[in-house]
């Protein structure tokens, strides 16, 4: 039986790694292996770059970069550059901004801008005494950061309060003492983190200083970290227009804005739309955050929680009509930054932040909220007037003439024969299958 497991991988060359994977899971097949190398950047200082971002890269996998043109937000007009393999994303994004181009464009507001992080306590003893010792030290332990906030201070950011939380109804013996800060144009990550075990170190030491705590009663710091749920890094988007102006595909106005209305409505109230709805959200999010080389993970699980913050999983996006007049909106909490982490390292971020003239964090939140709330407008247009496979398999046409090796001749005549035919997986195969035998 071969031997799957290996020590020492890390310290392997990238050839020594592709050839062990090789010979390991591949059975010796060339063909996945020269694929790896194949993907590889034919400068090789440029490789060594995206090589040096992980351990154990072997390889680059490529998504498409995109921009979606004619975004107006608060007057000013963007290209927004989306990284996102679905087919239709672009497309709708594109088709939005320009709908909402011509009604105004996006308006928006940047509701707040502090992110947190935690420190969390195990401790038995009398609250009175960790509140005591905590409140009498608070100074000391937020000065504690001042050399390691210095180039943040000067840009704008900083802790801002430290406040202790008594949570030991909920869970025994657990406390916690939630930082609070501003972070400039970075998303902030590292700083929170860095601010966080040098407070909690200060903290220790404070602590065993402290003769209010009775015997075996000092409180211990079981980990300190930041949050990812940014309720007050917090973004909002608006468009509206006349409902007269919204007449489409066959609906009036006033017919239309009804059924978008009822369709977001539906969203806020039952749970099973409301994943799907804010899904639709998180293709225009995900996608600018990944070209802007933000975290996704971090905005994807914030988002989320945000989505549920009253108990109940609700849609992010609001919509209504008043006095002849629909509006339509979002909230996104969003920790962005446009310094630090990927930002200046990988080079079609650079690219990416150029075609957004350089946005600062708080620019960077407007955008990225527009685009989520462009896609989810075109997502629900799409679902309340011709469904969404219409235009989700006119996109898709060419991953399937792919899939089924068209070659060019028959992908121009397929693309015009689906123009007024059904597209679907079967029907294309079919006419390739057809198409491919006549012209034999
Ligand atoms: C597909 O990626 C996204 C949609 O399902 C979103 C929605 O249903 O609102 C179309």
């Amino acid at each position: 039986m071969t031997i799957k497991t290996i020590n020492g991988f890390s310290k392997l060359s990238k050839q020594e790694k592709i050839n062990w994977l090789s010979q390991t899971f591949l059975g010796g097949n060339t063909q996945a292996s020269n694929l790896l190398s194949l993907y590889w950047h034919e400068d090789s200082e440029r490789q060594k770059r995206h090589d040096e971002f992980i351990e154990n890269a072997l390889s680059n996998f490529f998504l498409p970069f995109a921009v979606a043109p004619n975004f107006k937000i608060d007057g000013r007009i963007f290209a927004i550059p989306m990284v996102i393999e679905e087919s239709s994303v672009v497309a709708a994004a594109s088709n939005a901004a320009k709908f909402w181009l011509e009604r105004g464009g996006f308006k928006t507001e940047i509701v707040s801008t502090i992110k947190s992080g935690q420190i969390h306590l195990n401790y038995s003893g009398q609250a009175q005494s960790l509140i005591e010792f905590f409140e009498s030290h608070k100074k000391q332990l937020i000065s504690s950061v001042d050399e390691l906030s210095q180039s943040m201070v000067k840009r704008g950011g900083g802790l801002i309060d430290l406040i202790l939380a008594n949570e030991s109804e909920s869970l025994s013996d657990y406390y916690y003492i939630d930082a609070r800060f501003n972070t400039a144009d970075a998303m902030g990550a590292n700083y929170i983190n860095s601010c966080l075990e040098t407070i909690a170190e200060n903290f220790g030491m404070l602590a065993s200083d402290f003769d209010g705590f009775g015997p075996n009663e000092q409180p211990e710091v079981v980990m300190s970290i930041l949050s990812n749920f940014v309720p007050e890094c917090l973004v909002r988007v608006t468009v509206s227009c006349p409902v007269t102006e919204l007449a489409q595909e066959g609906l009036s106005g006033k017919e239309f804005a009804h059924k978008f209305v009822r369709a977001v409505d539906i969203a806020q109230t039952n749970p099973l739309r409301a994943v799907t709805h804010n899904k639709g959200i998180m293709n225009g999010v995900d996608a600018v955050v990944l070209a802007t080389g933000n975290d996704f993970r971090a905005v994807e699980a914030g988002v989320h929680a945000y989505a549920c913050r009253d108990g109940r999983y609700k849609s992010l996006s609001k919509a209504k009509v008043n006095q002849d007049h629909f509006e339509f909106s979002i909230e996104l909490p969003l920790a962005l930054g446009t310094v630090g982490g990927l930002t200046k390292l990988h080079p079609m971020v650079g690219v990416a932040m150029s075609i957004l003239q350089e946005p600062s964090a708080e620019e960077l939140m407007k955008i990225v909220a527009t685009a989520g709330l462009a896609q989810n407008f075109a997502a629900v247009r799409s679902l309340v007037t011709t469904g969404i496979q219409k235009g989700h398999m006119k996109m898709h046409l060419l991953n399937l003439l792919s899939q089924y090796n068209a070659e060019e001749s028959t992908k121009i005549a397929a693309v015009e024969h689906f123009k007024s035919n059904s597209i679907s997986a079967r029907s294309v195969a079919e006419f390739v299958a057809s198409h491919q035998k006549n012209d034999q």
